[in-house]
């Protein structure tokens, strides 16, 4: 039998290290050091894993040939527009998220859908006729979808020889060993020396791959943190569970804009697009209640509409409770101070709840207006008009500050038939397109904000 030795490894930058310590050197994380047994004289042999093609040389500029990326546009178009325009040959895309969020179904559903091309699906986690049943609650067909249940990447490998499949999707990398190694599945050498024999396929035969990752406790897809550097895309699929609103990210993409999202449904029949988003961030029905402003929002290069929703209550006992559900909570009291210090609100002796409607999250400035006018509207009990929208952030002195890409968002509000938008003053200028529909108002502080809103 082979030597064994041990080596530890920092879960969280792969440095390796001759023996245990407390804190690693490279990225400071304490504890985040593993003892793992690897066959001696193997980590000097699986040292080139960086190297990606099986030889290559140093060429000048002008001999490298400029061939168009082959990307295979498939019938998903939120999948196509997260990878900035369809799967790159050759491309490895790892695709993150919790447990039960509908990250077998989003890759089998894409799968069936690529008809009738060769699908390699390798699933560790699932037995055969597991996801036979998946696969039959799914409305579409692909007779050339091979499914393995295997989790040695050679044996893996040996399938892609046989079948020399378009597309290979690996759920999950967790799951995958090598026989080289001695340490256990989901360890940090095995989950990176079987990416890394992947990716050389990947990349030598130009065949796309997807590898599904699990998430820590903390959200970050597990195992080392150098396996989201040594693939081409991460993705992370996210949701609340206990809606049904899925929303796909692109975290990092080598050969695209990482501001996309694709939004889905889940559904007893697998996912649905949602073609048109701001409707379904919008409370649909036409009873009005106080505390909801509507904000026009950017995701990536789209507009979205969603629901601000505050409640304000006065507080019983201990101290005032501040929560936000998708939004900063630091934001929030940053905002409550501006409305406390600026327009004189009382919000010291109140509770203050913030909800994005349909479980999203949102980062974007542009929400701040809304949030604000959610408050006061909560505070007071004054329903804001149902055709009223606010794109603006503000600032620290109760100022209407602008924001990006005004244009695409008053157009969404415009084709979803609102009628005003409040923004700041200050961008109006920046506007070169007309709008006929809806009325663009200016507001250059908050205070000037509330009359238009409540009163008019
Ligand atoms: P799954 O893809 O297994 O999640 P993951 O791989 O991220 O762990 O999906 C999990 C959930 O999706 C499961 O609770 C059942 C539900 N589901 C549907 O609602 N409709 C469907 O058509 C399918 C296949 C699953
Ligand atoms: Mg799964």
């Amino acid at each position: 039998m082979a030597k064994l030795k041990s080596v530890y490894y920092c879960q969280e930058c792969g440095t390796q290290f001759p023996k245990w310590q407390g804190q690693c050197n490279a990225c400071k994380a304490w504890n985040a050091i593993v003892e793992e047994v690897v066959e001696a004289g193997s980590a000097k042999s699986h040292g080139g894993s960086g190297s990606l093609t099986t030889r290559s040389e140093p060429k000048t500029l002008d001999k490298i040939e400029l061939n168009a990326e082959h990307r295979l546009v498939t019938p998903d178009d939120e999948i196509n527009r997260v990878l900035g325009g369809g799967i790159v040959a050759g491309g490895v895309v790892l695709l993150g998220g919790e447990p039960g969020i509908g990250k077998s179904t989003l890759l089998l559903q894409l799968a069936l859908q690529l008809s009738p091309l060769r699908v390699l699906y390798v699933s560790g986690e699932e037995s055969e006729q597991q996801i036979k049943m998946r696969a039959s609650r799914i409305p579409f067909s692909n007779p050339n979808l091979y499914i393995a249940s295997e989790t040695q990447i050679e044996q893996i490998l040996a399938f892609q020889k046989d079948l020399s499949p378009h597309l290979i999707i690996i759920d999950s990398i967790q799951t995958i060993y090598s026989d080289t190694f001695e340490s256990a599945p989901g360890s940090v050498t095995q989950v990176r020396e079987s990416t890394a024999k992947i990716i050389r396929i990947a990349k030598d035969k130009h065949i796309p791959v997807f590898l599904i990752g699990h998430i820590t406790k903390e959200g970050t897809i597990a195992g080392p943190k150098v396996l989201e550097h040594i693939v081409d895309t991460v993705l992370t699929f996210e949701g609340d569970r206990h809606n049904s609103y899925r929303v796909v990210r692109t975290n990092k993409n080598r050969f695209g804009s990482t501001m996309e999202i694709g939004i889905y449904e889940m559904r007893s029949n697998g996912l649905r697009e949602v073609k048109n988003p701001s409707e379904i961030f919008l409370t649909s029905g036409n009873e009005a209640f106080s505390g909801v402003a509507i904000t026009a929002t950017m995701e990536g290069m789209r507009p979205l509409l969603i629901e601000v929703q505050a409640l304000v209550t006065p507080f019983i006992y201990g101290n005032p409770q501040r929560s936000a559900t998708g939004f900063d909570l630091r934001r929030l009291n940053m905002l409550l101070a501006v409305m406390e210090k600026r327009c004189g609100f009382k919000l010291g002796q109140k509770d203050v709840f913030i909800n994005l409607a349909g479980g999203l999250k949102v980062e974007d400035p542009a929400l701040d207006l809304a949030l604000v006018c959610a408050i006061v509207s909560s505070m007071h009990d004054i329903i804001i008009p149902q055709s009223t929208v606010f794109a603006a952030e503000v600032g620290l002195s109760g100022e209407i500050r602008p924001i990006t890409r005004i244009e695409p968002r008053i157009a969404e509000a415009e084709k979803l038939g609102f009628q005003e938008i409040f923004v700041a003053t200050t961008q109006l200028s920046d506007l070169s397109k007309k709008f006929d529909k809806i009325q663009i108002k200016g507001v250059g502080r908050l205070q000037d904000v509330f009359p238009l809103v409540f009163q008019g």
